[in-house]
């Protein structure tokens, strides 16, 4: 696959999205040092210092084109990438965090955004290498002790990760994504919030079902949610990231 390397742009995101518009796009990645208006979910800002992966991958939408279902498959594959570079004790605590964020402990590690353009879409990944912009956020380097791994190294093994998990995808293969989130997912039987703009939904999340959507038990009714944000209620923090059930 090709790869498009910079030293700095606005968005590898917007990038994609300016170059998918412009007819000009073949399945690649984009891979920059430095974003200096990098977006992330829901419209926030990205902060984007140098030291940390940006990247975003551009790849023909697969026949099973569930946007819900990609999103997971997604953060499966930056998950088990990142697992595989840390030590037994450590990947313990490496967790899945609804819609597609990776989680250390009680710390977010990395986000994903996608987007998805005519036939086509985009695959964002945040990780924080070296540095983080709020204290919610960790950072590799602090949990190995010493990163040696560069940006552009790591985004070579995501894209490969990448590839056997959209395989899953291409052949209908769903439940192994599913599988993986309901292995990995540290939220189960938590009570959690649910915000999606400016409606907020409380409830126990009860697992991941077949088409991707998270099913939230609500006064003893069942939601199936596509999109959102998710929160966990306080008090259970610390009891559910210290331990992994
Ligand atoms: C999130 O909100 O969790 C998603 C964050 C996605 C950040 C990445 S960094 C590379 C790519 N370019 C952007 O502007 N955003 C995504």
């Amino acid at each position: 696959m090709k790869i498009i390397r910079l030293k700095e742009i606005d968005s590898t995101h917007k990038l994609a999205i300016r170059m998918i518009e412009s007819n000009s796009t073949i399945e690649c990645g984009i891979i920059a040092d430095i974003q200096t208006n990098g977006v992330g979910r829901c419209e926030r800002k990205w902060e984007s210092a140098p030291g940390n992966l940006y990247a975003s991958i551009i790849k023909k939408i697969p026949k099973n084109k569930d946007i819900c279902k990609i999103s997971l498959m997604a953060a499966c594959a930056v998950h088990e990438t990142v697992k595989n570079l840390l030590d037994p004790e450590k990947k313990e605590h490496l967790y899945l965090h609804w819609p597609n964020d990776i989680y250390y402990k009680n710390k977010k590690l990395s986000g994903i955004l996608l987007a998805v353009v005519d036939n086509w879409v985009v695959i964002s990944i945040g990780i924080n290498i070296h540095s983080v912009s709020t204290p919610t956020a960790v950072s590799l380097d602090s949990i190995v002790g010493g990163f040696s791994v560069s940006a552009q190294q790591l985004f070579g093994s995501i894209l490969e990760m990448l590839d056997r998990w959209l395989a899953l995808l291409q052949n209908d293969d769903f439940s192994s994504v599913r599988k993986y989130w309901l292995r990995n997912i540290v939220e189960m039987d938590s009570e959690v919030t649910i915000k999606n703009g400016s409606d907020s939904l409380s409830g126990i999340i009860r697992g991941i079902d077949e088409l991707g959507r998270l099913v939230l038990e609500c006064n003893d009714q069942k939601l199936y949610i596509s999109s959102g944000d998710m929160f966990l209620n306080e008090q259970k923090i610390m009891v559910n990231y210290g331990e992994k059930k």
